[in-house]
């Protein structure tokens, strides 16, 4: 894939985000069937929905690929159909609707909810618990990637290689003890019904209009403090994670595989911080002083499956500079990486 220099549009952005890989062209040929993404309207179904299109049609292979949401910006389902998907409205909650939705074979789930749980707890054990068990009880005969976070793990120190696959869970808070519950749902649908499975563990997925580095780069930007209680964490090129979790469709299983998605590095906060400032030439105002634990995650796993991201740290990190310059645009929905008590 061509990695531009830098990124001018959101068209652009886009483009690029949704280019699929040699490697996702080679297995859509040998993929049978359908693909359904379920909670496609969010911030990575869109592009992820569209590199399925792309890599169907590169792959020379016929397939409907199917976005579900409740499409509460139809915007979005008239950018997916403009893209060649076909999209079907519905709240994954009523099990009833649920059960209408045609039988695909490939199914990659995204639906989720975190910002809100404080003070909404009982919507997110719902939304992360209740929908799990509709779709895993209708696609049953199904292969099923369920995204999932890297929140579940506990804290870890930064010293370490990260938290693996096979580090107990520890969740914080309602939003990642939720996302357990998530796991767990889909582990139970699998088992019993012996549905091919992938637990697919994200640590922050970057995007130019949100994410980790466009939090820490407008702060620099704007002269604000960046805290650095938690000072380090992972991240990856969110066309990176949307390719892989496509790949993944190849590694279900039951029982489950479960995969960490995240990059190769444990990133310094400080670090990406000063290297902002010198990039936009003022300084980096810092805040507090980095904690011996973060939530990080170790990929190994996902690499040797997948080889590394196409995208380096430093190029992320020199777009997302240039995007905050020309004023870029955001999706207004900051992180919160630096929540340690899992308060969302
Ligand atoms: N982005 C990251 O860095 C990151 C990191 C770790 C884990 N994850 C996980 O990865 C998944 C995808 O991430 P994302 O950032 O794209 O999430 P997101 O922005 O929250 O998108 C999820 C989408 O699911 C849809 N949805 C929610 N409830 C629904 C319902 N009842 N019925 C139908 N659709 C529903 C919503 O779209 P509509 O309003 O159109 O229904 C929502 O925008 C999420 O499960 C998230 O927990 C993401």
């Amino acid at each position: 894939m061509d990695i531009p220099e830098l990124i001018e549009s959101e068209d652009q952005l886009d483009a690029v985000m949704s280019t699929p890989s040699s490697a996702l062209i080679e297995m859509m040929k040998s993929l049978d069937g359908d693909i359904m993404i379920l909670g496609i309207g969010g911030k990575m179904g869109i592009t992820l929905g569209i590199e399925a299109v792309r890599a169907c049609k590169a792959a020379g292979v016929e397939k409907n690929v199917i976005g579900v949401s409740r499409f509460s910006d139809s915007a979005v389902s008239d950018k997916l159909t403009a893209a060649g998907l076909q999209c079907i409205s519905c709240d994954l909650l009523d099990r009833f609707s649920v059960d209408r939705l045609p039988q695909v074979p490939n199914i990659v789930y995204m639906a989720g909810r975190k910002f809100g749980t404080d003070g909404g707890e009982a919507m997110t054990w719902a939304s992360n618990t209740v929908i799990p068990a509709n779709v895993v009880h209708h696609f049953s005969a199904s292969r099923i990637v369920a995204f999932s976070t890297g929140n579940i793990y506990p804290l870890v120190a930064v010293t370490s290689d990260g938290a693996l696959e096979t580090t107990p869970p520890a969740p914080i808070g309602d939003y990642a003890q939720s996302c357990l519950g998530r796991e767990r749902v889909f582990t139970w649908g699998s088992l019993e019904n012996d549905t091919p499975l992938l637990l697919f563990r994200l640590n922050y997925a970057v995007d130019l209009r949100y994410g980790v580095l466009f939090d820490i780069g407008t702060k620099v930007f704007n002269g604000q403090a960046v805290d650095l209680d938690t000072g380090y964490f992972n991240c990856i090129w969110q066309g990176d994670a949307n390719t892989q979790a496509l790949l993944s469709l190849a590694h279900c299983k039951s029982p489950p595989t479960i995969l960490n998605i995240t990059g190769p590095e444990t990133v310094s906060v400080r670090l990406v911080a000063e290297t902002f400032a010198g990039i936009f030439g003022k300084p980096a105002e810092l805040a507090g002083a980095e904690n011996a634990t973060a939530f990080l995650s170790n990929s190994e796993a996902a690499t040797g499956l997948f080889g590394g991201p196409t995208v380096s740290l430093q190029r992320l990190i020199e777009w997302t500079a240039h995007w905050i310059k020309i004023g870029g645009a955001s999706l207004g929905k900051p992180t919160h990486f630096e929540v340690r008590n899992g308060n969302y």
